[in-house]
């Protein structure tokens, strides 16, 4: 479904902040695609926007503080343009939007619009009444019709001369791990019909996008419907967008432990735009704590998982999250994680203090762990994943790796690009590889990159 913008709408301009994940980002430049035909064209600053988006996440520590004290600052943009005789509309997205819509509309009535994840092909009604009406709209529900199926083309690339494009596929999770808000944000596990999905991936590839990282918050969970309406699973769509003419690599995220199958292990092997870089999160290694996070799984299957993933593609490097100080966590159950991080080995890994939130299953729970003592538990694995981290950059020197450049550099001369490990990677080299997967040889490591210098001129198919 296509729709010409409105081309006599009058110019409008709108800002989005965007907190939070991949998704998020994703969104939110959905929300100025749903919006364009209704003349809102994007501004870099709140304090001239005729309209602003705090599109918000929910998934850790006062994050509905957070969400008060920006609103408090947008509310004094809000007066000032008010004396001035502009009208601002203040909406606020995402999933604290989802979890305390009436509780915004309560403690900040100077709000407009409250909208869920679920309901931003809505925006443009909603965006119709608050105008009209004066008074607050809120859209919270987890609407019947999937939302992809009514939101306009997204116009590809998000950002021009992107070589990297972010590309929704499932939304939702119904595995209701006993910290996580996300089955009560963003509702049940849905995915985007595969015809869509390659629709968009077809326009990005076609706009100069290479590299195509595929979102959801269960992604390796995905079961689209497929255009001859059988039910795809990601194994099969990966194979039918690295037929896409351009697109020369494709990853994923996030993916649950759970979900991982022989055959996608198979496609890491034997699909070579798969890039062999997987965020996998395992949250803790004790099997007590990970039992009362609901995850479905053993720390031992989580090794034995990794263990087939290496066997079918050895170069292949993994990320985590952890959750430090779970409700229940022992000193024991630490040492279980710690025992294995030291047994897989992370390329990269985000580790937080347990924070309990709101109507989930944990919260309630007794035997929460103090404070002091997830700080300690939380210093010493970060420690040990800063080191493993390190090693893994470390081990890079020397060796040749394809790199995909994507712009220029921070000194004059450099282009900089991404490893297929994700690894930020430089070179001297000239302007017009940008945009192309050309070999370096890595000859040095900083603290968050990787410098190096280029193999040969020419370059990779
Ligand atoms: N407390 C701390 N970390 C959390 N995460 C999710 N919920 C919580 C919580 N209540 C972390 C998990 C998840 C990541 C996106 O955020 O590790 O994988
Ligand atoms: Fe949250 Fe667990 Fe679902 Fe991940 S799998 S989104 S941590 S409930």
């Amino acid at each position: 479904m296509t729709r010409t913008p409105d081309q006599t709408a009058p110019s409008r301009a709108l800002h989005v902040i965007t907190w939070g994940c991949q998704m998020n980002v994703y969104d939110s430049a959905r929300m100025g695609d749903v919006l364009r035909p209704l003349g809102y064209q994007p501004v870099d600053t709140p304090d001239t926007a005729d309209m602003i988006i705090l599109n918000t996440c929910h998934i850790r520590d006062r994050a509905a503080e957070k969400v008060f004290s920006e609103l408090g600052r947008l509310r004094l943009i809000k007066e000032a343009r008010k004396a001035e005789g502009q009208q601002t509309i203040i909406a606020v997205a995402g999933c604290v939007a989802q979890a305390e819509g009436q509780e915004i509309l309560a403690r900040a009535p100077y709000v407009d619009i409250v909208l869920g994840p679920q309901t931003y092909h809505r925006l443009p009604e909603m965006v119709a009444r608050a105008a009209r009406a004066g008074n607050a709209v809120i859209e919270t529900d987890f609407p019947t019709e999937q939302k992809f199926d009514f939101l306009p083309e997204a116009e590809a690339p998000q950002t021009p001369g992107n070589y990297t494009a972010f590309l929704t596929i499932q939304e939702g999770c119904d595995k209701f791990c006993s910290f996580c808000v996300v089955p009560y944000t963003r509702g049940a596990e849905s995915s985007r019909s595969v015809q869509s999905v390659l629709a968009e991936a077809r326009r990005m590839a076609q706009s100069g996008v290479r590299e195509i990282s595929l979102l959801g918050q269960n992604v390796n969970a995905y079961h689209g419907e497929g255009p001859d309406g059988t039910v795809w699973d990601l194994t099969r769509l990966a194979y039918a967008l690295a037929e896409i003419p351009g697109l020369s690599r494709i990853r994923y995220t996030t993916s649950h432990p759970r979900d991982m199958n022989d055959a996608l292990i198979a496609a890491h092997r034997d699909l070579p735009e798969l890039m062999p870089f997987l965020h996998l999160p395992v949250q803790s290694g004790s099997d007590r704590i990970l039992r009362a996070m609901n995850r479905g799984h053993t720390a031992d299957e989580y090794r034995d998982l990794v263990h087939r993933l290496r066997a079918a593609k050895p170069d292949l490097a993994l990320s985590s999250d952890f959750i430090i100080g779970h409700p229940g966590e022992t000193d024991e159950d630490f040492e279980a994680t710690m025992q294995l991080v030291r047994d897989v080995g992370f390329a990269l890994a985000y580790s937080f203090k347990y924070s309990p939130r709101p109507g989930t299953p944990a919260a309630g729970a007794p035997l929460q762990v103090p404070e002091d003592v997830k700080d300690a538990r939380l210093q010493a694995l970060q420690k040990l994943l800063r080191e493993q981290q390190d090693a893994f950059n470390a081990s890079m020197v020397g060796k040749t790796v394809p790199v995909l450049f994507t712009g220029k550099g921070r000194k004059p001369g450099q282009i900089a690009g991404r490893s297929p490990w994700l690894q930020p990677v430089h070179v001297i080299g000239p302007d017009r590889l940008i945009g192309q997967t050309v070999p370096v040889r890595i000859t040095e490591r900083l603290t968050n990159s990787l410098g190096g210098i280029l193999e040969e001129e020419n370059v990779y198919a």
